[in-house]
């Protein structure tokens, strides 16, 4: 894969949900965002494109958002209020957001723009319908996007023991993204669990001045809680979103592995599920995927802490 600019211009698809929250604040400060697209996952899509609009408005930032799949594929639509609570952003008290969405269809502002935009990266942290669909409606997407970076998949799941929630949510459109033959970038939950926001990380949002700040600092403690109640080794929430930002922006924070992915899309406990090829044989699979295997945590939550203070600054 190409080296990334140091400020690379992305479409940030996402279902925001709190870790997708603090991606968009992330990308904010690290990215040329051109435009916020939305899908269902860790809430409705009314929700998840409610979410976003709020991002922006507290970010004051003139980039769209425009609203995208409201279900996937072929499966059931399924969210996650478990996690993120029934608003998607549960745990702040969230403004009101005053600028309006700026569209309804999202796959076809992912093609447009990608068309218009050669060298765009699509960083995606939600279920892949939109980006699936946008393939599919656009043969010759492959030829201007200059890479997917998303979050997703692993070597084990959190929906299931063997899936992780955005593949899962959408195995088809997973499939069709991961066999796409672009270059993609994996945060899987090998890596993401590795990212943490413990009690003395949240501290250091809580200290910040500033609406963002104090908003965070209120999503990250509900986050957080959820994530210690519902398991019995996690000392806070993995936040999970902002890695596939910072996989293009900060490189050097991550350990990597180019390796074959494919995606199950059917079984109980499979369907959803990344089969990462990790053998040393030497007649493998052509790698297909740059998984991040590993991150300098600490390194990568002082940047999140830069871009909320520099968020913070800007209202
Ligand atoms: O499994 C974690 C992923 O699912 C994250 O992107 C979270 O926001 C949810 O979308
Ligand atoms: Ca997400």
């Amino acid at each position: 894969m190409a080296p990334t600019p140091a400020r690379p211009r992305i479409i940030l698809d996402c279902d925001p949900g709190h870790d997708d929250a603090v991606a968009i604040v992330v990308a904010s400060h690290t990215c040329d965002i051109v435009g916020i697209t939305t899908v269902a996952g860790n809430a409705p899509l009314e929700r998840t494109a409610y979410n976003a609009r709020v991002m922006r408005h507290i970010l004051d930032i003139d980039v769209p958002v425009v609203a995208g799949a409201a279900g996937p594929l072929v499966v059931a639509p399924a969210f996650a209020g478990y996690v993120h609570g029934e608003s998607g952003l549960d745990g702040a008290d969230l403004p009101e957001p005053t600028r309006p969405l700026d569209g309804t269809d999202a796959v076809g502002f992912i093609i447009d723009t990608v068309r218009s935009e050669p060298g765009c990266h699509l960083v995606v942290t939600g279920p892949m319908t939109n980006i699936a669909l946008a393939l599919r409606m656009a043969p010759d997407l492959g030829d201007h996007i200059a890479g997917i970076s998303f979050m997703g998949g692993g070597t084990f799941g959190n929906r299931t023991p063997m899936a992780e929630f955005n593949l899962w949510a959408d195995p088809h459109a997973a499939a069709i993204v991961i066999g796409s033959g672009l270059p993609l970038i994996m945060a899987g939950l090998d890596v993401t669990h590795r990212f943490q926001a413990t009690p003395d990380r949240i501290e250091r949002v809580r200290a910040l001045d500033g609406r963002l700040a104090s908003v965070l600092s209120g999503l990250f403690d509900f986050f957080s809680e959820n994530y210690r109640s519902r398991h019995d080794d996690m000392a806070g929430a993995a936040v999970h979103d902002p890695l596939a930002v910072l996989a293009l922006t900060h490189r050097e924070l991550f350990a990597t592995s180019d390796s074959f992915v494919d995606v199950m899309v059917t079984g109980e406990h499979t369907r959803g599920m990344t089969v990462v090829d990790q053998r040393t044989l030497v007649d493998r699979p052509a790698a297909n995927c740059t998984v991040l295997t590993d991150v300098d945590a600490d390194a990568a939550w002082d940047i999140t802490i830069e871009a909320i203070a520099a968020g913070s600054r800007s209202v």
